[in-house]
């Protein structure tokens, strides 16, 4: 830990004096909340401990060429044992916020209504752990890792029936830890698991459906998040805020011209219409609709209405650019432009730097939607990163990256967008899914054979932003 200090940041009384001089231009509100993100399957391991039943990953990652590397979550970061080490190592870089998720399995190891209260008691013991050490916590409740046993019953997200055990599941934990946690994100990037895991075959489970089952199942999934809202809002305590952190289709204006951004803002809202839009305007749009087809879902009218209970704040995963828009004389009133193949990524082939990224989806999904409240609930990259003989990680890329995402977004507070957090993906290294161990995303550095955790230069750097509350140029 002493490393993190040695790495650059500045100590306690020097830190006060450059946050004094900061150029007050750059700075963040002053209640912004600044945090970092994990997720259970990537960081926890203990696969099997303390009555954890099988999820669809556990499922996925043992089958044979499923995983780039081979590798499996069976111990990841080892954070089942570790937590709090890894709180510590969250104080240290200066959050105050940590998002987490909670795996479904271990709370419910069949997916069914039976608890198992050593899987709660672990949340339990993470939630009093963070709060001991001034760290709020933000909890997600699927990240991903669905019981296995919902799949082979019923078919996973194909079906109604785990929208209905996700309600379920989702009123528990409000019953049992809104005492203490009193932020909830139903469910993580809907707009990734659902095609990748269902469609492309690429995530787990692994199939292969054709787009009207694709499309149902988003629909399941959205279901499931109004359901969650619901049983929130009658088993949280007081207090309890609940909304969903999803990976938005970022659509920018390829050069911000009035035309271009109205452009973009229609393509905002029809690019999300699947999830996003239908979850804050309850309907599914006409464009969509006719875009789908034979394809589109079949749904009730109460559906939509418990798919549209009011949230209380919008989460937005933002990482690479997807979609540079264009006004257009066709009906649809946009065009997304082709992407260059020397557009310049990160490590990660798909993660295209476009800083303002950072600037532009929360701008427009503010208006679009009247959203009074929203939270960056993930950003950052993979990097390739490389350890010094004398244990140092030098991820200037990473940094590269952060300061220019984060200086667009201190931008849009700056205009009175409201953004109220920031959750940096991630707080160490982990189990980036298909990918394996492959690709690190970490501030914190792990090394898988013995655990042991080295803050690389972008902790310094973070810790620096906090301190500062500013984007740092
Ligand atoms: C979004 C996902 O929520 C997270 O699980 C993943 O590791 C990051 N993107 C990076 O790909």
């Amino acid at each position: 830990l002493a490393g993190l200090a040695a790495l650059g940041a500045n100590a306690p009384a020097q830190a006060e004096e450059v946050a004094l001089k900061h150029d007050a231009a750059r700075r963040f509100p002053a209640d912004f909340v600044w945090g970092t993100a994990t997720s259970s399957y990537q960081i926890e391991g203990g696969a099997k401990a303390d009555g954890r039943g099988p999820s669809i990953w556990d499922v996925f990652t043992h089958l044979q060429g499923t995983i780039e590397d081979g590798s499996t979550g069976d111990v990841a970061c080892d954070h089942y044992n570790r937590y709090k080490h890894d709180v510590r190592l969250i104080k240290e870089l200066g959050c105050r916020a940590y998002r987490f998720s909670i795996a479904w399995p271990r709370l419910f190891p069949d997916g069914g209504s039976t608890p198992n209260p050593k899987g709660l008691d672990f949340y339990s013991r993470l939630v009093d752990e963070l709060l001991a050490n001034g760290i709020t916590p933000y909890a997600t409740l699927y990240h991903w890792d669905l019981p296995q046993a919902l799949q082979d019953r019923v078919g996973g997200w194909r079906s109604a029936e785990t929208a209905k055990a996700f309600g379920h599941y989702a009123g528990y934990v409000a019953q049992h830890l809104s005492d203490r946690v009193k932020t909830i994100f139903t469910i993580n990037e809907c707009g990734r698991f659902v095609p990748f895991g269902y469609g492309l075959g690429i995530d787990a489970p692994g199939l292969k459906l054709p787009q009207q089952e694709v499309n149902q199942a988003r629909h399941h999934v959205a279901l499931a998040h109004g359901l969650a809202v619901q049983a929130i809002r009658a088993n949280g305590q007081a207090g309890t805020r609940v909304g969903m952190a999803e990976n938005i289709t970022a659509c920018l204006p390829a050069i911000d011209t009035p035309e271009n951004v109205r452009a973009a803002e229609i393509a905002t809202r029809e690019l999300n219409a699947g999830f996003l839009n239908v979850i804050l305007e309850g309907h599914y749009t006409d464009a969509f609709l006719a875009w789908s087809g034979k394809d589109a879902p079949t749904f009730t009218a109460d559906e939509l209405k418990t798919i549209s209970a009011p949230v209380d704040f919008v989460g937005l995963n933002i990482y690479a650019p997807q979609a540079y828009v264009v006004a257009s004389d066709r009906a649809q009133g946009f065009d997304v432009l082709p992407m260059p193949s020397s557009f310049p990524h990160m490590s990660s082939p798909w993660l295209q730097i476009g800083p303002e990224t950072a600037y532009w989806v929360p701008k427009l999904a503010a208006k679009i939607w009247n959203l009074k409240t929203i939270y960056i609930t993930e950003n950052g990259t993979s990097s390739d990163d490389k350890m010094t003989a004398d244990g140092k990680v030098h991820d200037l890329d990473r940094v590269m990256y952060l300061r220019n995402y984060l200086a667009q977004l201190q931008r849009a507070t700056a205009e009175g967008v409201p953004v109220k957090g920031y959750f940096l993906w991630s707080l160490m290294d982990n189990f980036e899914w298909v990918f394996g161990y492959k690709q690190r995303f970490g501030v914190y550095h792990v090394d898988f054979d013995t655990q042991v955790r080295t803050p690389k230069l972008s902790a310094s750097y973070y810790r620096h932003v906090i301190t500062t509350n500013a984007a740092s140029a």
